[in-house]
């Protein structure tokens, strides 16, 4: 590249603007100088490196970096379901305590159980948890119809389109009331139309409900488009490079959105990560 096209591209590049990640602001989680290490007879995977992450209250932050570098480990290390073995994980939350009960975890797959309705298939994180009371039931329930599943309760999961049953996963994973919702790549298997249309949905639940998201996601347009802070992860061992804002206006759509960013600049700024 010659050095001025390179400079252009800095230039260029400077006008996405740094989140900064104020240790002081209080933060809803804020994982401290994580490290994670996988071991297996072929060795060790040295997977996280010096992981600082704040992640503030009613705040929309998805996470991208290259294949294999540790996005699932950092989410799995907040929701609890790996223990921290270096480092620390501070949850901030006034009636809960234990990360099971305070993030919830949507994952690629809807895991949906075929031989329960859609109905029992919400239901079933508040049956786990003894959470079944009359007002979580009416709650559920309540989001079920809002975002358009009050005619398909009674329905098996097979009998839904695909877009359909990531949002029945959705309203089971948010049904039992937690504050931070982890996305791991929630919509790639759907086809692309289906795909805008749930993405749109899920950003209407998650702002509407007031809840904390991190989407993990491999495509830059939808983590730009759906985040208020994009975290940029390094290869492994991966620690997050930097924080970017993205500056949408509120109540925009999906589709807004995608009019309004410079999605070649974005591009550009998370594929130039060499280390
Ligand atoms: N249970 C495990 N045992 C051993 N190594 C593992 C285990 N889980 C993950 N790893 C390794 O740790 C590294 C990070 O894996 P992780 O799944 O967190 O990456 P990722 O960024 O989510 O990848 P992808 O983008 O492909 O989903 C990879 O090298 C992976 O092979
Ligand atoms: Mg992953």
């Amino acid at each position: 590249m010659s050095e001025k096209k390179a400079k252009a591209k800095i230039k260029k590049n400077e006008e996405l603007e740094i989140s900064v990640r104020d240790p002081n602001k209080k933060a809803i989680i804020h994982a401290k100088e994580l490290h994670h290490y996988y071991y297996s007879q072929s060795g060790e995977t040295h997977a996280l490196r010096d992981i600082d992450l704040c992640i503030y209250p009613g705040e929309f932050l998805s996470i991208v970096g290259p294949s294999g570098c540790g996005k699932t480990t950092l989410v799995s290390l907040i929701s609890g379901l790996l223990e921290v073995q270096q480092g620390t994980i501070e949850y901030n939350c006034e009636d809960k305590t234990n990360p099971r009960d305070f993030c919830a975890y949507m994952l690629q797959k809807d895991e949906l159980f075929e031989w329960r309705t859609v109905r029992k298939n919400i239901l079933l994180p508040l049956e786990i948890k003894r959470m079944k009371t009359p007002e979580n039931v009416k709650y559920a329930m309540d989001l079920a119809v809002k975002y358009g599943l009050g005619d398909f309760l009674d329905k098996k999961p097979r009998e839904l389109s695909g877009g359909m049953r990531q949002r029945v996963a959705l309203i089971r994973t948010i049904a039992s009331h937690p504050k931070v919702l982890l996305l791991d790549e929630p919509f790639s298997a759907l086809d692309f139309q289906t795909r805008m249309e749930v993405q749109q949905d899920v950003l209407n639940i998650i702002k509407n409900e007031r809840m904390t998201a991190v989407l993990i996601t491999h495509d830059v347009d939808e983590a730009v488009c759906m985040a208020d802070v994009v975290a940029i992860m390094t290869k492994r061992p991966a620690t997050i490079k930097e924080f970017l804002k993205t500056n949408h206006e509120e109540n925009t759509t999906l589709i807004q959105r995608r009019e309004k960013v410079k999605l070649s600049e974005w591009h550009s700024r998370i594929f130039e990560q060499k280390d």
